[in-house]
């Protein structure tokens, strides 16, 4: 049995350190968010007055807050394919991707993916947006950009990549908004097509937090890394060492994975141990982070590992056993078994494997975005009580993602619990 243990109000703790400091600020944090709320749908100067009563935030009326994978959601970014680059492929791309797409990378990086594919996908994510707004779900989106432009920092030179995986670079803990620092060169400057919405977010009384930004310098990368065989892969993974060195924090927000209290992560392609503590330092004592690991030569993102859509509830991944399976069962967690992907072979995915199929949206703890093609998934939900909501994304899938890794949930309803105990 899985049990539950609720927690006081649904924003995030730090209550002790704010009460030496409330009283002094108490009045002027009153203003604030009065101010950010009626400024809400226009950018005009706080209209801050002596004598405006005190109206404190309240966790319901932060236009973010989420505390777990499938509260019932109420708003979502979702990406956007329009102008999707291929990254230059440099060290950290070629550790993370398929030795077949080699040769794509090696044509197509620092130029825009196949041009008719992208179309498609774009079409595709379309209707997944009128799908999510028919199931009651209000839908926002990235800006587009042109990720063609090259730049150049101190450290390097690159051209971007795309807006089209929220999931990837922002995550929702409590009523803050993270972006994450990324760890690839070519997604450096992605936060870029996020920050009219996140702006407006913090206008209107959300936390925004930017971990500290990466100088992405070759010290970050291990040169060698890519030059191993697969089999190496696995030795290394298991070993914990990857193509990132903890030369300075990095990570992705797409390998952290929520469930009230406790917050699952993997050390990764992408994510170092130093962006981990950073996380663990900056969400402490309210949120614990557990490093989990699996068996995978590749990891990076752990949505389409250990996907957790329930409480105590979690989709893990076959091909990719968790080491740590027994500290959920000795949880009372129910492990389920998604069945193999049904994705043809000849269908390209240039930046995953075909386990996107497991890489699903919960819209609620009954309703899931399933891709129309993968019925053996629909299956194993309606065997656990789950509606599948069908889209195809065939063609949205070959940039990289699924449902989960194309959004972030901004705001799902519900209060911050313990699920892991
Ligand atoms: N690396 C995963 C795989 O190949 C895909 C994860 C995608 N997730 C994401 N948030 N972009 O299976």
């Amino acid at each position: 049995m899985l049990r539950v243990r609720c927690l006081r109000g649904g924003s995030r703790g730090a209550e002790a350190a704010h009460l030496i400091g409330a009283m002094v600020s108490r009045v002027v944090t009153g203003w604030v968010s009065r101010a950010f709320r009626s400024t809400s749908s226009s950018t005009a100067a706080l209209p801050l007055t002596a004598d405006e009563p005190v109206n404190e935030h309240t966790a319901e009326d932060c236009p973010v807050c989420a505390h777990n994978e499938w509260d019932p959601l109420e708003e979502v970014i979702v990406g956007r394919a329009e102008n999707a680059c291929v990254p230059p492929f440099t060290v950290e791309i070629k550790a993370n991707t398929y030795e077949k797409y080699w040769p794509f990378y090696q044509q197509h990086g620092g130029h825009t993916f196949p041009k008719d594919h992208v179309k498609k996908a774009v079409s595709e994510i379309e209707e997944m947006c009128n799908i999510l707004q028919h199931e009651g779900v209000t839908v926002r989106r990235p800006e587009p950009i042109d990720w063609s432009v090259e730049y150049k920092t101190p450290d390097f030179t690159s051209t971007g990549m795309y807006a089209a995986m929220p999931r990837d670079i922002l995550i929702v803990v409590g009523n803050e908004i993270i972006e994450a620092p990324m760890a690839w060169r070519a997604r450096f400057f992605e936060y870029r097509a996020y920050r009219p919405l996140i702006k407006e977010y913090f206008r209107r009384g959300a936390k925004w937090t930017t971990a500290p930004k990466p100088t992405m310098s070759d010290q970050l990368y291990d040169q060698e890394y890519p030059m191993r065989t697969v089999e190496d892969r696995h030795k290394l993974a298991a070993q914990g060492k990857f193509v990132t060195t903890e030369f300075e924090p990095c990570f992705d927000a797409a390998d952290f994975i929520r469930a009230g209290t406790d917050i699952f992560v993997q050390r990764s392609q992408v994510t170092n141990y130093m962006g981990i503590e950073w996380m663990r330092r900056h969400l402490a004592p309210t949120y614990k982070i557990h490093i989990l690991s699996f068996k995978d030569p590749n990891p990076m993102h752990i949505d389409a590992t250990f996907n957790i859509i329930g409480p105590g509830l979690v989709l893990s991944n076959p091909d990719r056993p968790c080491r740590q399976i027994e500290m959920f069962k000795k949880a009372g967690w129910t492990v389920v078994t998604p069945p193999t992907p049904l994705i043809p072979d000849n269908h390209p995915l240039w930046m995953s494997s075909k386990w996107l199929s497991m890489n699903v949206l919960m819209l609620d703890e009954k309703r899931v975005l399933v891709d129309t093609n993968e019925t053996s998934t629909q299956k194993m939900f309606e065997s656990l009580g789950i509606k599948s909501i069908k889209v195809s994304i065939r063609h949205a899938n070959s940039l990289g993602g699924g449902f989960h890794c194309w959004t972030t949930d901004v705001r799902r309803r519900g209060t911050l619990q313990s699920y892991f105990l």
